[in-house]
């Protein structure tokens, strides 16, 4: 059984997503063990308690400092003992003491096709924002490892979207996260607890 933690901020709607893959059996074999948010009026902290899911709040403004979020924020992934940690709209950069405890176990899902609209300011609506302005006809989504850079992991799956006449960034964040983020995030879950897709530092396993 894969073990699974979501870390989130917003709405959620990439954690529902793979609740309905799990009750539907799209992703077998797996567990969302726990979910975490750093933002206590995350919705998606709703829709983990409507599935029965554990979840926790950890917030910087409950924090001293950085340092003792970031250790806060180990400890209540590490309680969880996952096999597999999800971005799912998570607004935090992972501090490198995580991903050098779970080195190629965190995966996040970004909504372009990097390595365009990615890195340092792209996030959320600012993405869809870069895409408008600059014109691109395409656009889509990314699952990709999270290493110690911004959106610069190795990538695992991406799905493109086309850019239709009239849209804004509101009407192509929803068709980018239906079309692409909604189908992606959940199908790589799928082939990372069947194995198809390699987790964990290859030279512990
Ligand atoms: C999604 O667009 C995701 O690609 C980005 O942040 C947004 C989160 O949405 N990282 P939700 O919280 O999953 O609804």
């Amino acid at each position: 059984m894969l073990r699974i933690v979501v870390c989130v901020s917003g709405g959620g709607t990439n954690l529902n997503a793979i609740y309905e893959a799990i009750e539907s059996h799209k992703i077998e074999d797996a567990k969302i063990v726990r979910v975490i948010s750093n933002n206590p009026g995350a919705y998606a902290l709703t829709r983990a308690k409507e599935h029965q899911s554990e979840s926790v709040c950890v917030s910087p403004k409950d924090y001293l400092d950085r340092g003792a979020f970031n250790e806060a924020l180990l400890n209540a992934i590490r309680e969880a003992s996952p096999d597999l940690i999800v971005l799912a709209g998570f607004l935090v950069n992972i501090p490198s003491g995580i991903i050098r405890e779970f080195p190629n176990r965190i995966i996040n899902i970004h909504p372009s096709l990097i390595p365009s609209f990615c890195g340092k300011g792209y996030y959320g609506l600012k993405v869809h924002e870069g895409v408008l302005a600059r014109g691109v006809k395409v656009t889509g989504a990314t699952v990709h490892f999270v290493d110690e850079g911004i959106d610069t992991g190795r990538i695992i799956a991406q799905k493109a979207v086309n850019v239709e006449p009239g849209d804004t960034p509101e009407i192509l964040q929803k068709r980018v996260m239906e079309q692409a983020e909604w189908i992606i995030l959940p199908q790589a879950i799928s082939d990372i607890a069947k194995g198809l897709i390699e987790i964990g530092d290859k030279d512990r396993i």
